[in-house]
């Protein structure tokens, strides 16, 4: 295969900066990756420095990408509410896009990575298992605004555009970013020193509707596919590990890893209950010999307290990329379980 050069907005982040990660290590690929802050990956990344919120230095900034083949856009703010969190994603997406295509006359496909939230998931019970042709939300999440923006931008051009659109992304990572993985990891380790039963933290409701999760290294390769199998051109795809689960039955299995009681729900707020806990943390990572970390910098509390009181279904339907051709699944269990032990291969966790 001819070298393929990737540009990824978003490259110091869960998903950017493990899909760089994975292009890297097929020998294959040359990748620049954008982000304000160093990506901390290892010099093979060319990292450009940028703000995408800034127009004229993003114009300014993405010079000398006229190799680059493949976009892959992955940057992400939260905001306050969910009108400015469209907008600050909606103006990233647009100048980085509009900077990078302007400048990439090699440009073959672009990649926007979506996820649930295109279905509604974060307003209330939405239509289940969703399909690809399900309506989006309304009202719209940034991810439409995107998507509309790249289907502008791809008129009358040659390149084509996929997108994927996962649950909550699971995987090996230190810091806050979202990762319901870093939370489960940090909470079982605490529960486990505090000789506390492994409390469910959330809602009856939530703990009794049905979920999913997508593995990141599945979600990285049905990324890497999508941009590269002809079929798969110009099509959205839900990526998930392929089966779906409840907490009822999956917490029980998660407290088994850590040798704890599956404790009752607890409606207990998770960032309160940590917020004591700093000390204790500090105290396990120094008796164990773990890899110096900030309780509130390694694990996003106030995300794990929201994803635990969801109270609705989440469920995808993954029909259409198997009958595409990306057939990759795991089991959640074992996907939990592998990635628990990379947390403590790494030092992470006891
Ligand atoms: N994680 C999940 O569970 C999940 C689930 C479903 C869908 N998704 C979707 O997947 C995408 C990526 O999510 P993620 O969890 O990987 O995000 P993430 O870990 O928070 O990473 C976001 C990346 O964007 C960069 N970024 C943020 N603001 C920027 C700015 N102003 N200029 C330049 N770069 C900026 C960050 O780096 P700097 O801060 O250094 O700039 C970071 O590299 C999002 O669209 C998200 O909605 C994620």
């Amino acid at each position: 295969m001819a070298r393929k050069v990737a540009l990824i907005a978003g490259v110091g982040g869960m998903c950017g900066g493990n899909m760089a990660r994975m292009l890297h290590d097929t020998g294959q690929w040359d990748v620049i990756g954008v982000s304000r802050g160093d990506p901390e990956l290892g010099d093979w990344v060319r990292h450009i420095p940028a703000d995408l919120l800034d127009r004229d230095k993003t114009m300014a900034g993405l010079t000398n990408i006229s190799d680059v083949t493949h976009i892959f856009y992955t940057a992400l703010l939260t905001g306050k509410t969910f009108d400015e969190e469209n907008e600050l994603n909606t103006r990233m997406a647009v100048n980085f896009l509009d900077a990078a295509v302007a400048q990439a006359p090699k440009l073959e496909h672009v990649h926007v990575l979506e996820g649930v939230k295109w279905y509604g998931y974060h307003m209330g019970a939405y239509k289940t298992p969703a399909r690809e042709d399900d309506p989006p939300c309304v009202p719209s999440y940034f991810y439409e605004a995107q998507h509309a923006h790249v289907l502008k931008l791809q008129q009358g051009k040659s390149w084509t555009w996929s997108t994927t659109r996962p649950g909550a992304v699971c995987g090996y990572g230190n810091g806050a970013r979202i990762n319901l993985m870093t939370v489960i990891a940090a909470y079982g380790t605490i529960m486990k020193e505090l000789n506390l039963p492994f409390y469910f933290p959330g809602d009856e409701e939530t703990y009794n509707a049905i979920t999913f999760a997508s593995d990141v290294g599945i979600l990285n390769r049905a990324m890497l596919w999508a941009s590269t199998d002809p079929r798969a051109a110009n099509q959205a795809f839900n990526i998930g590990n392929g089966d779906s689960y409840r907490w009822k039955y999956m917490w029980p299995r998660i407290a088994g890893i850590f040798g704890l009681e599956p404790g009752p729900v607890k409606n207990m707020n998770l960032v309160e209950f940590m917020s004591d806990k700093k000390d204790l943390w500090n105290s396990i990572v120094e008796r164990n010999g773990l890899v110096k970390t900030d309780l509130f910098r390694l694990a996003p509390w106030s995300y794990a307290d929201t994803v635990f009181r969801r109270k609705w279904d989440n469920m995808i339907s993954m029909v259409k990329a198997y009958q595409f051709g990306f057939t990759e699944m795991i089991d959640s269990e074992e996907m939990m379980k592998n990635i628990i032990q990379d947390f403590r291969k790494n030092r992470i966790i006891p």
